[in-house]
C-alpha cells in the first residue's frame, strides 16, 4: 500500500521545537537531536513548517528564498543531513511550500518585477477584497500602485497567470525533491488563481477551477520520483469541491479541517466522519484526521470550554476552560482520530497535552493577526510556544511554569502520561485495517468496527458498558464501564 494512505505525520514548527544552540529559538541542530523523540512516538513522517530564509512577518510563511534555510535554523547542508538522519530512523520528511505569496523581501519584489505579482493602478483600493489577517487586501507600493496580498502586507501574492512564476515553482519542487524530501505541504493550496472579472461576493480568490491545472502539473513532477506526496492545505466549505483536489492526477491528500473544527459532540463527529469518507471515496483518496496545528487553539483548551468547536471568526481567546476536562477529552480524541481509516496528523506538543497559552504578554506577540485585526484578535502565538523538554530552557515565547511537569523528560516512562498514551495509541494504530462500520451503542456514544477491531468513544455524561474487553483506554476503566469523555479500543 502507498505509504501516505495511512501515514501518521508529526507536524514540527521548527522555531518552537528544539533549541540546539541555547538562543531560545528552535533550530536544525535541536531538531536533529530530538528526531528519536518523534520516531519513538510511532509516526511515519514529519512535516516541517517553513524553514526558509524569512523576515518572519508571518511565522516564516513570508519566504524570501525558496532554496535555502533561514540562518536562525542552520544551513542547507544541515538540512540535507537532517533529511538523511530522519530517513535512517524510518521517518519521511515533508516540507512546507508557500506558492500563493512570497515575502516583500524576496528578490522578485525588491527588484520591482511587477508582472510576477498582482499590481493595479488606481486611486483607491482596486476592489474590496479583505486580507485574511484583517484590513484591505491591497497596499500601495507608491501612490496609485496597489499590490494584492491575501495575508499580511509583507506577503505579496504571486501572479500565477505568469509562466515565469509557474516555471520557478517547478524548479523549486525539483530542487527539494532532488535533496530527498518526501513531499510538500502546500500552503493555501486553493488560493493561487484569482479571477478579477468575477464579483467580490463570489470570493474569486479561492478555489477557482483552473487552479487544478497547477496541481496536475506538480503531480507529474512528483511522479517522476518514487513515493513522493503532495498534501494540500485548503479550508473549503464544500467537501465535494475539496475532494476535487484529490483526484488521482492531483494532490495525494489534504488536511481535514472539518474534523479539527468539530465540537465535542457524538452527532457532529459522526456527521463529519461520514461526510469526509463519502467525499473522499469517489476520488480514491484517503481521508485525514487532524486535531490541532500551528494556526488554531490547542484542543486541550478548546475541548474544556462550553463551546468546543473552532472558528477563526472567534477563537474565544480567554474564554474560561476546564483544563482537566480538556485533557480527558484530548486523550479520548486521539484514540478516535487514530482509529479512523486514512492518515493522521499530530501537532508538536499535543503528545504532551499542552494547552493554548492565553496569557502571553501582548508585547511579545508576533502574529500579524494581532495588529491587522486592530488588536482585537490575539492570534496564533499561544499555540506556538516552544515545547518543554525538561531542561528549564529560555524560549522566544515564554512557557507557563506548569509546563515543566509536562516536559518530555517528566513524561517519559510514566505510564499514565499523555506521552505514553500517544505512544501506545500510535503503536497499536499501525495494526488497524479495514473500512469503518458504525455500531449503535446508545445516544452520545460513537462506536465503530474495522475488521476485528472496535473503537468506542463516550461523549455522554454517564458511564456506558463496553461491548468487550478493552486493550487500550484513555482512562481507567472498572467493571467494563467506560466513563464520560473517554475512549476504548477493543479487539
Ligand atoms: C496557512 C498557514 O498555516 C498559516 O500559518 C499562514 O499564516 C497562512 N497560510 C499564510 O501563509
Amino acid at each position: 500500500m502507498e505509504w501516505w494512505r495511512n501515514a501518521a505525520i508529526y507536524q514540527v514548527y521548527p522555531r518552537s521545537f528544539a533549541d540546539g544552540n541555547g538562543d531560545g529559538i528552535g533550530d536544525l541542530t535541536g531538531l536533529r537531536t530530538r528526531l528519536p523523540h518523534i520516531a519513538n512516538l510511532g509516526v511515519d513522517a514529519i512535516w516541517l513548517c517553513p524553514w526558509y530564509p524569512s523576515p518572519w512577518k508571518d511565522g516564516g510563511y513570508d519566504v524570501s528564498d525558496y532554496r535555502d534555510i533561514d540562518p536562525l535554523f542552520g544551513t542547507l547542508a544541515e538540512a540535507e543531513k537532517l533529511i538523511g538522519e530522519a530517513h535512517d530512523l524510518g521517518l519521511r520528511v515533508i516540507i512546507d511550500i508557500v506558492p500563493n505569496h512570497c515575502s516583500d523581501q524576496h528578490p522578485w519584489f525588491r527588484n520591482d518585477l511587477r508582472g510576477r505579482f498582482h499590481f493595479r493602478q488606481s486611486e483607491t483600493p482596486p476592489n474590496d477584497w479583505r486580507s485574511r489577517f484583517g484590513g484591505s487586501a491591497w497596499t500601495q507600493l507608491e501612490p496609485g500602485a496597489w499590490y494584492l496580498h491575501l495575508y499580511a502586507a509583507e506577503q505579496p501574492d504571486l501572479n500565477w497567470d505568469n509562466p515565469v512564476v509557474r516555471q520557478e515553482f517547478r524548479d523549486i519542487l525539483r530542487f527539494w525533491l532532488d535533496r530527498g524530501v518526501d513531499g510538500f505541504r502546500i500552503d493555501v493550496a486553493d488560493g493561487l488563481v484569482k479571477d478579477f472579472t468575477k464579483p467580490d461576493a463570489d470570493a474569486p480568490y479561492s478555489d477557482q477551477d483552473s487552479v487544478h491545472e497547477i496541481y496536475r502539473d506538480w503531480r507529474r513532477i512528483a511522479d517522476e520520483y518514487d513515493d513522493r506526496v503532495l498534501v494540500g492545505e485548503m479550508w473549503l466549505p464544500d467537501p465535494e469541491r475539496f475532494a476535487r483536489y484529490l483526484r488521482p492526477d492531483e494532490l495525494h491528500t489534504a488536511f481535514n479541517f472539518d474534523f479539527l473544527c468539530c465540537p465535542w459532540d457524538a452527532t457532529a463527529f459522526r456527521q463529519v466522519i461520514d461526510a469526509t469518507i463519502a467525499a473522499h471515496a469517489p476520488v480514491d483518496a484517503p481521508p485525514t484526521w487532524v486535531l490541532s496545528n500551528h494556526d488554531v487553539t490547542r484542543h486541550v483548551t478548546r475541548y474544556g470550554r462550553e463551546n468546543t468547536g473552532f472558528s477563526f471568526a472567534d477563537r474565544q481567546h480567554g474564554v474560561p476552560t476546564d483544563r482537566a476536562k480538556g485533557v480527558r477529552r484530548a486523550r479520548a480524541a486521539i484514540m478516535l482520530a487514530a482509529a479512523l481509516p486514512g492518515g493522521l496528523y499530530v501537532y508538536q506538543g499535543e503528545e504532551l497535552g499542552l494547552w493554548e497559552v492565553e496569557d502571553l504578554p501582548d508585547e511579545l506577540r508576533e502574529d500579524p493577526v494581532w495588529h491587522r485585526s486592530g488588536f482585537t484578535d490575539r492570534g496564533r502565538d499561544g499555540c506556538r510556544v516552544p515545547i518543554p523538554w525538561g531542561d528549564n530552557e529560555k524560549t522566544w515565547l515564554p512557557q507557563p511554569s506548569e509546563w515543566q511537569a509536562l516536559s518530555v523528560a517528566a513524561q517519559t516512562g510514566e505510564s499514565e502520561s499523555m506521552l505514553s498514551h500517544y505512544q501506545r495509541v500510535l503503536q497499536h494504530r499501525k495494526e488497524l485495517t479495514g473500512d469503518l462500520t458504525w455500531l449503535e451503542l446508545g445516544e452520545d456514544v460513537l462506536a465503530f468496527r474495522r475488521d476485528e477491531f472496535t473503537c468506542v468513544v463516550n461523549f455522554s455524561s454517564r458511564a456506558i458498558s463496553l461491548p468487550g474487553t478493552a486493550f487500550l483506554t484513555s482512562t481507567e476503566v472498572e467493571g467494563g464501564q467506560l466513563p464520560p469523555d473517554a475512549a476504548a479500543w477493543i479487539n
